[in-house]
């Protein structure tokens, strides 16, 4: 393909649809952490079980630069050669998650400072500014060495930058360089110190700024920080983070022209905008631990219904696919028991099978399991891979090895193939940020709103897309906008005219109340959008006592619900009312009001309605907007939808350990064992098929 310079695009940078890298169904492998005698061993294995890719190196700065400026690659290029002789590909990672020890013992500037003020040690990982110099300086120079050294390597067909910045055990970093940078970025983006302390507001507690250099970071001061300060920091942060990735991607571009280059991430986490930080890489890739996360939700005691790991799995491999809005890859799957000192149990029997078909419905086009042979030695011993201890075949090997027949049988069009969507839903960074900054009740959370309202929407099967505030709406009959707290002026120029071309716009609770730079807005809530809304809050109530009811009224007469931290009390003016509270001191008062506006329709959900509520009441208004439910499925099971080229193929994944069925429209065939069905669809407990149509 030729693009717009008349340049040849590399095979990466092919737009969606079209057949863009090999098969990449790999494992995470450590031949630093495996004596080479084993390495031959290793590759025959690898191959044998039918993978097609390695990722490596991602933690191996010591070994390949065991003291400064002195470079020791013999190491890795053997394992490449030996990888590449069994057609094993090979992803390299940038080791800039973990220096050694020489590196911060003569550069202890570079240590993280945590959200207390307290520098991080080192004998951890993840433990380094974003901003500092010096790290960055050898973070660049140790990837520079790389790229020099296998740009022309045999198998070598891509990176992975650093590892996962969005974890650690400090969210964000507080310290000197970062508080010099924070200042410089302010200084760019306002241009004047005037408008530093306009938009911030300084004047509250004596704050006014005569220097850039007297602007602080948000450490412990006595009493809370500035919230347009903080929302800003946390802006730098994300840009920190990106730039921090960039400074050794524009080395990767320069050098290996012809390898792509990612990162990995957790996606369900708000610590960085993803979409800045994916923003110059070639694809998404997520790291997805199901078991794992089951367990600590358990340890944490979070309540939650059974289907709801996989519903958030589902969602994170959705947000995957959107940052991009292209297929991603999933860089580490668990293939075992996972865990650091305590660890998740074996998955059951189809379960990682399930998982890893889970990520493919949802757009991944590539899985690496996580890893290869478990460690007998460091921080992640009981982080089981495929195989174990001593080296014989974990409880699901021969699974995978089987997943990953059936995914190559599938082919590449199934991979790279469209994921239909009717719906969307507002992922907004700002919103997150500002929430956590000022939670307004301390049981209120941005990503538990977007949660519920994700598992609320999703078993209408009809596919969710993740849609950015200024994103492209054009696509979506109807989109979701739990606690759009922060609103722009031309963000609700564009919510409007979505409405008056026909979309259906929901807003939840609490929508509309802060300008970009956190301060309040100073007309009636839901400021930018009250007109939009035909309705304006009387009243804004955190609940901390028992839950409240709501009665639905109009088109969802008959139904009732809870209302459990918050309730906006309405004011309708102009909007129909469909919601009404019936108990506390507000009870009779509106709390769900819609309004038509032009070709469309906008709602406002005033209330914080949970549960089986929720997902009647956005589940209603999506049929409202002409939401096609693909097919009715037991609840816990998902259907997908994927289209490429005429061809349709429907993703069918029983997340429960029970066997049930599905009854499904017209003929199908399933594009593994090639069986036809016409009606009924049976699955076992976690099992996963694809049918394909016609
Ligand atoms: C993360 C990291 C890996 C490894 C695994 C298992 O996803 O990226 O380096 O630590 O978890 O803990
Ligand atoms: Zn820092």
């Amino acid at each position: 393909m030729v693009g717009a310079a008349g340049l040849q695009l590399p095979l990466w940078a092919q737009p969606l649809g079209r057949p863009v890298l090999p098969l990449l169904f790999g494992v995470d492998y450590y031949p630093d952490h495996t004596p080479e005698s084993l390495w031959e061993e290793d590759a025959r294995m690898i191959a044998d079980a039918g993978l097609t890719n390695v990722r490596i190196a991602e933690f191996a700065w010591g070994l390949m630069e065991p003291s400064e400026g002195k470079f020791e690659f013999g190491w890795l290029k053997k394992s490449c050669d030996i990888l590449n002789k069994n057609k094993i590909a090979i992803i390299l990672g940038t080791p800039s998650a973990a220096p050694p020890p020489w590196l911060s013992k003569k550069y202890p500037e570079i240590m993280e400072v945590d959200e207390k003020g307290q520098k991080l040690h080192t004998g951890g990982r993840r433990f380094t500014c974003p901003s500092n110099k010096t790290y960055r300086r050898l973070s660049v120079a140790i990837a520079t060495e790389m790229a020099k050294n296998f740009s022309d390597t045999p198998g070598v067909i891509g990176w992975q930058i650093d590892n996962e910045m969005t974890l650690g055990s400090s969210r964000r970093c507080y310290c000197d360089y970062c508080q010099q940078g924070f200042q410089d970025w302010v200084r760019t983006k306002y241009g004047s110190l005037d408008k530093v302390n306009q938009a911030w507001g300084t004047v509250f507690w004596s704050q006014t700024y005569t220097d850039f250099s007297q602007i602080p970071v948000p450490l412990p001061s006595g009493g809370d920080p500035n919230p347009g300060l903080a929302l800003d920091y946390d802006r730098y942060q994300s840009y920190a983070n990106a730039s921090f990735i960039e400074e050794q991607l524009a080395v990767l571009r320069k050098l290996c022209p012809k390898h792509f280059v990612t990162t990995n991430n957790v996606s369900l986490l708000d610590v960085i905008d993803l979409r800045e930080h994916y923003a110059k890489l070639d694809f998404a890739s997520l790291d997805n631990y199901p078991g794992f996360f089951d367990m600590l939700m358990r340890e944490s005691k979070v309540e939650m219904p059974p289907d709801a790991i996989s519903a958030m799995i589902a969602m994170s491999h959705d947000f995957a696919r959107c940052i991009k809005r292209k297929p991603f890859m999933i860089m580490e799957e668990q293939s075992g028991k996972a865990g650091q000192k305590t660890f998740s149990p074996q998955p059951a029997p189809g379960q990682v099978r399930l998982w890893t078909y889970q990520a493919v419905a949802h757009g991944a086009m590539g899985v690496n399991y996580f890893r290869w042979d478990t460690a007998t030695f460091g921080a992640e011993e009981y982080w089981h891979g495929m195989l174990n201890h001593d080296r014989s075949k974990s409880p699901a090997f021969e699974e995978m090895k089987q997943t990953v027949r059936e995914l190559k049988g599938l082919g590449q069009e199934l991979l790279y193939s469209e994921y239909p969507a009717e719906m969307a839903l507002v992922f907004d960074y700002n919103s997150s940020w500002a929430v956590s900054i000022q939670p307004q009740h301390f049981a209120l959370s941005y990503m538990n709103q977007v949660t519920a309202w994700y598992g609320s929407i999703s078993p209408n099967h009809s596919g969710v897309d993740f849609v950015a505030p200024d994103g492209d709406w054009s696509a979506y009959k109807i989109v979701y906008a739990p606690l759009a707290h922060v609103i722009t002026a031309a963000q609700a120029e564009k919510i409007k005219s979505y409405v008056q071309n026909g979309g259906v716009f929901v807003a939840g609770f609490r929508s509309g109340v802060k300008n970009e730079s956190s301060q309040m807005v100073k007309t009636p809530l839901p400021g930018l959008l009250a007109e939009l809304m035909g309705t304006t809050v009387e009243d804004y109530v955190p609940i901390y006592g028992a839950k409240q009811s709501v009665k639905f009224a109009g088109m969802l007469a008959g139904w009732a619900a809870e209302c459990g931290l918050w309730a906006d009390v309405l004011k309708p003016n102009g909007a129909e009312v469909l919601g009404t509270y019936t108990t506390g001191s507000y009870a009779g008062k509106p709390a769900i009001t819609t309004n038509n506006v032009g070709k469309g329709k906008a709602v406002y959900v005033g209330a914080d309605v949970t549960g089986e509520g929720l997902a009647n009441l956005l589940g209603k208004f999506a049929g409202m907007a002409g939401v096609k439910q693909s097919l009715q499925a037991p609840r816990g099971v998902e259907v997908t939808v994927r289209r490429a080229g005429g061809k349709e193929w429907m993703f069918l994944l029983n997340n429960g350990a029970e066997a049930t069925s599905v009854t499904v429209p017209g003929g199908f065939r399933d594009a593994v064992s090639g069986k036809a069905y016409s009606e009924k669809v049976e699955l076992k407990g976690f099992d996963a098929r694809v049918l394909l149509a016609g």
